[in-house]
């Protein structure tokens, strides 16, 4: 009723206190508590939020406790939003867990407005221009790519069939990419600092996303309890800190304004530029760049590393596209040299493969949270200021009325009659409007190469007698395929 009086869009009844997402966290903690399964349906989450259009079209709401949540279906609405409403979509919610970690400052929960603009532009161009100039990109990624491939038939063989988690080789090579750029160095995958570090990356998500901690948002002083997930929250928060604040302090101590190294250098001397223009509310300070720092790496790592493991994953169980997809590298790039950028334009086939596993994937499956910045009205309905925005990015790639046979993987869809690469408007893995992905350009070039480099030095299948493992996926920040173990045969 509440929803009528107000013209806010439709949507399920909310329980008392949790609001809808009782129907998604009271089964789950049974489950995790119990060891039951919640439901017999295999739906993913974001199939489920995808189903409720049926009942409620395109725009519906939600309440997470009494916090309202739109969530925009399919692709006209979406690009709606973002494209003709973007100076009232592209502001980003105060999620309590969140901001106590980011200070709302850095760039991806940064709120939109003159600061943000400012602090992307400066690290998209720098990027850019560190990617593709001095500090080249390409040989970056293909060095990363050379010790997993040694490290992947070593403990090949040393498995004996059992097969290998390609996980943490993936992680290391995407990983030691944005430390490259960022901080200058690359480190051996056995380096202690290096491995802490994503330890607690990892760790620090994982209890913000899938732990009491979530009670934080509701709760915010539980930051400050004494035990348990939030004592350690605090401590992976110190940790990370300490880390980072190191190698900013290294950076300003050796710094070579004429002979910058990497973003961070770049960084320094642009805050130093601001400040000898007597810019004294520049917003280019050294706390800005800790975040900053800390963004690129969220941002940048998993999202990367489980887009490579989902193409794999696919190939692993269509062993015809990975033949189809090997052919054509074989007959592009051939076996004496390694696969280049400027091979991509000429391995159409392979492109469309990556990108219809990112279609059916979508790793970032509801981007990441959007807020109205001010009461609207959108497509007939009233979305007041405060209100979070989801885009439900999955609900366009599986829109049976833009794309035929929508749950089938099927790269040629992505080919027209000649066999070339076609632009599907509809496929927007990397989000559209304002806060479209800043890493969109590095990340189609990692995973260019990286499957290209894997797949021409080897074959990939399951072990023997394995069952093949489920394409559900687990949702944490990103959308990560359940871990699987698989053996190759060297090709060249
Ligand atoms: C934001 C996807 C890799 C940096 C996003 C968003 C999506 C996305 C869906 C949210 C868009 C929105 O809020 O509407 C992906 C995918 C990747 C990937 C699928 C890999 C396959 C990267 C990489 C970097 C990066 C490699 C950086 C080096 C960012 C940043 C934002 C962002 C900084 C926030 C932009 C803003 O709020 O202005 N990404 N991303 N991403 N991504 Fe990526």
């Amino acid at each position: 009723s509440r929803r009528l009086l107000l013209n806010i869009p439709p949507g399920p009844k909310p329980w008392p206190i949790v609001g809808n997402f009782g129907g998604f966290l009271i089964p789950s903690f049974i489950q995790r508590r119990f060891g039951q399964q919640p439901s017999t349906s295999d739906k993913t989450a974001v199939g489920v939020l995808t189903e409720l259009t049926k009942l409620y079209g395109n725009v519906y709401s939600l309440f997470v406790g009494s916090q309202l949540v739109v969530v925009l279906n399919g692709y006209e609405v979406i690009r709606d939003a973002f494209s003709n409403h973007p100076e009232v979509f592209s502001d980003r919610p105060d999620i309590p867990a969140i901001s106590i970690m980011t200070k709302r400052k850095g760039i991806v929960f940064a709120p939109y407005g003159p600061v943000w603009r400012k602090q992307r532009k400066f690290c998209h161009t720098t990027l850019r221009n560190f990617g593709f100039g001095k500090l080249s990109l390409e040989p970056c990624i293909l060095k990363g790519l050379d010790t997993i491939k040694s490290e992947l038939l070593r403990l090949n063989e040393e498995s004996g069939g059992a097969g290998v988690d390609l996980a943490p080789l993936i992680s290391h090579a995407v990983s030691n990419v944005i430390c490259s750029l960022i901080l200058g160095q690359r480190f051996h995958h056995e380096d202690r600092e290096f491995r802490s570090m994503l330890h607690l990356m990892d760790r620090g998500l994982e209890i913000c996303v899938n732990s009491p901690a979530v009670l934080i948002n509701a709760f915010p002083f539980f930051y400050h309890l004494p035990f348990g997930v939030f004592r350690e929250l605090r401590q992976v928060e110190r940790d990370m800190t300490a880390f980072l604040k190191r190698f900013i302090a290294k950076h300003r101590e050796t710094l070579d304004p004429e002979n910058p190294r990497d973003l961070t250098d770049m960084y320094l001397i642009e805050m130093l530029a601001q400040q000898a223009n007597g810019n004294a509310d520049s917003s280019f300070t050294e706390d800005y760049l800790f975040y900053i720092i800390g963004d690129l790496f969220i941002a940048g790592t998993d999202t990367t590393a489980n887009s490579v493991l989902w193409v794999l994953l696919y190939l692993i169980l269509h062993p015809d596209i990975q033949d189809k997809v090997q052919a054509e590298i074989d007959e592009v790039v051939g076996t004496q040299r390694v696969p280049s950028l400027t091979d991509k334009g000429s391995l159409p086939f392979t492109e469309a493969t990556i990108m219809e596993v990112q279609r059916l994937t979508v790793v970032v499956p509801l981007a990441i949270p959007h807020m109205a910045s001010e009461t609207t009205e959108f497509r007939g309905h009233t979305i007041p200021k405060g209100t979070v925005v989801l885009p439900n990015l999955w609900s366009v790639h599986r829109d049976p009325t833009v794309w035929d046979d929508p749950d089938t993987f099927n790269p040629a869809r992505f080919l027209d009659n000649e066999g070339n690469l076609m632009r599907r408007e509809y496929f927007i893995p990397f989000g559209i409007g304002r806060r479209v992905c800043m890493g969109e350009q590095l990340a189609k070039i990692e995973l260019f190469l990286t499957v290209t480099c894997l797949l021409q030095s080897f074959t990939f299948r399951l072990p023997d007698g394995t069952p093949p493992p489920s394409l559900r996926g687990r949702f944490g920040l990103t959308l990560a395929p359940a871990s699987f173990s698989v053996c190759v045969s060297p090709r060249i």
